[in-house]
């Protein structure tokens, strides 16, 4: 089965976002968090920045948005050619509408729940997503404790993804680490964003290896 893993930037040196992007280049995708001080008491980066990384990444860019409004401006996120734009359930007012609208543009759809959302309503949703993001902490800061709690709504939303038959992902983030990362596997998880695991080690490459490595063998004791 296939695994992702995504270095999130968010704990990389900021004023060297080329070169820190070039020590995760054995990733799969680079993780983006954007955040507007509004949707969460946290600010990142913005369409500057996004359009600026656009450039200079040899890894596709995996867009998770933070903010409000996100039916205004997911949108104009996918237009800077981003590969995947995730919004918030939370923060859309109509998320059919702007997940077809991502992939108008042709980005891929991301969905994203915050730890307390229920993720019922949105598995009669799945052929309107390329991928479900179940967020492991709250989202806003980086550094946080996984919270086993999340994992048995995802295993719920794996077992929705398995019997729709559809490739949509299913992607956590927060506290990924190689203490966490098999439990995430285990309940379904296949696309993995890890910060502080990955720019917080010495040889990020080794840590990505070990990642992949736990969640690929993890993933074995999954059945659907
Ligand atoms: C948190 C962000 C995460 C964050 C994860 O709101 O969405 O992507 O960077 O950081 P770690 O892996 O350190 O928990
Ligand atoms: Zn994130």
């Amino acid at each position: 089965m296939a695994v992702r893993i995504d270095p999130s930037i968010l704990a990389a040196d900021f004023a060297n976002l080329e070169a820190e992007i070039a020590r995760v280049a054995t990733a799969d995708l680079i993780h983006v968090d954007v955040m507007d001080n509004h949707f969460v008491p946290n600010l990142t980066l913005g369409l500057p920045v996004v359009e600026s990384l656009q450039r200079v990444s040899a890894l596709p860019l995996d867009l998770h948005l933070m903010i409000s409004d996100a039916d205004r401006w997911a949108p104009v996120y996918a237009e800077t050619g981003a590969y995947s734009v995730t919004f918030h359930a939370e923060a859309a007012a109509d998320v059919v509408a702007t997940a077809r609208r991502l992939r108008q543009i042709g980005a891929r759809a991301g969905l994203a729940v915050k730890p307390d959302t229920d993720i019922a309503p949105y598995l009669e949703l799945l052929p309107e997503f390329d991928m479900l993001l179940i967020m492991t902490v709250e989202p806003g800061f980086g550094g946080q404790s996984f919270m086993q709690s999340t994992m048995p709504k995802l295993s719920r939303a794996s077992e929705a993804v398995a019997a729709s038959g559809l490739d949509v992902w299913l992607q956590v983030d927060g506290g990924i680490s190689e203490k966490t990362i098999e439990l995430a596997s285990a309940a379904g998880a296949n696309t993995f964003v890890a910060g502080s695991s990955v720019f917080g080690a010495e040889n990020a490459a080794e840590q990505i290896a070990l990642l992949r490595e736990l969640a690929r063998s993890a993933a074995g004791a999954h059945t659907h």
